[in-house]
């Protein structure tokens, strides 16, 4: 995967990066520039861009002057966060808990993404939601499921990052039955909380964001494709993804029920 910057929507920008795992395969990764109602920007992650990235971002944000925060929503996506605020030291730079305790010499914001005051302060321009039934950060550092995820109202554009995910591969991983479909993350069942009721959460938060974000356009995943919408198809996406991993909550309501 090459690191591009496209732009998604009016006030969208995607920008997709390489990530190799062990050094070799590229899974990919995102982050994403947008324009705020009030003509400032914002980025959605960290990502060290290239020249020939920047090359576009400068002339869009006045030289990175209008880029007044980086908003961090994953928690285990860190290896860019320090280029970013370096290269942007003005912008306010947000992440969640465990960005802050990895790296605690940057000058982080008092409130963190999770938090309900990020969400109201930046309401005008987005919607942000926190998954239930999981915890934000595992103790087992290889789930990588929950994530803070953020529509972009204006453009109706859905940025996350693992907790939902969305391939598009060439032949022959193609023809693997997760390739050009909405899923979510494969480590839910390691995910979930170990108790009675986490099952049941997080199928009703999955439904309500059905519900909420029913009028999402398109969205970009990290690992590596951008999904466009049909009108009102995303809450029966997320309907479908639910379905799938039915065998999954049944399984935990037995466990821990
Ligand atoms: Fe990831």
């Amino acid at each position: 995967m090459s690191e591009t910057i496209e732009q998604l929507a009016e006030g969208f920008w995607r920008i997709t990066g390489e990530v190799r795992i062990g050094g070799v395969v590229d899974i990919g990764t995102q982050c994403s520039l947008v324009r705020l109602a009030s003509g400032n920007f914002v980025f959605l992650d960290s990502y060290t861009l290239p020249a020939t990235v920047r090359q576009q971002v400068d002339p869009l944000t006045e030289g990175g002057e209008k880029i007044e925060a980086i908003l961090n929503l994953h928690p285990f996506h860190t290896l860019h966060c320090e280029w970013m605020h370096s290269a942007y030291p003005d912008a306010a730079l947000y992440g969640t808990a465990r960005h802050i305790a990895k790296f605690p010499d940057l000058p982080w914001q008092d409130t963190r993404c999770e938090e309900v005051a990020l969400h109201e302060s930046y309401n005008e321009d987005f919607a942000f939601s926190v998954p239930r039934g999981v915890p934000l950060v595992c103790d087992d550092e290889s789930v990588h499921f929950s994530s803070v995820l953020a529509l972009h109202r204006a453009s109706g554009t859905l940025h996350v990052d693992d907790t939902l995910v969305y391939l598009e591969k060439g032949f022959p991983l193609s023809m693997l039955p997760m390739t050009g479909r909405l899923d979510f993350h494969p480590t839910l069942a390691k995910a979930l909380q170990q108790r009675a009721d986490a099952a049941d959460d997080f199928r009703q938060w999955a439904i309500d964001l059905g519900i909420d974000w029913a009028g999402t356009k398109r969205i970009a995943a990290a690992h590596n494709a951008v999904l466009e919408l049909d009108e009102e198809a995303f809450p029966l996406l997320i309907g479908e993804a639910l379905g799938r991993v039915k065998p999954v909550l049944d399984k935990h309501r037995a466990e821990f029920g």
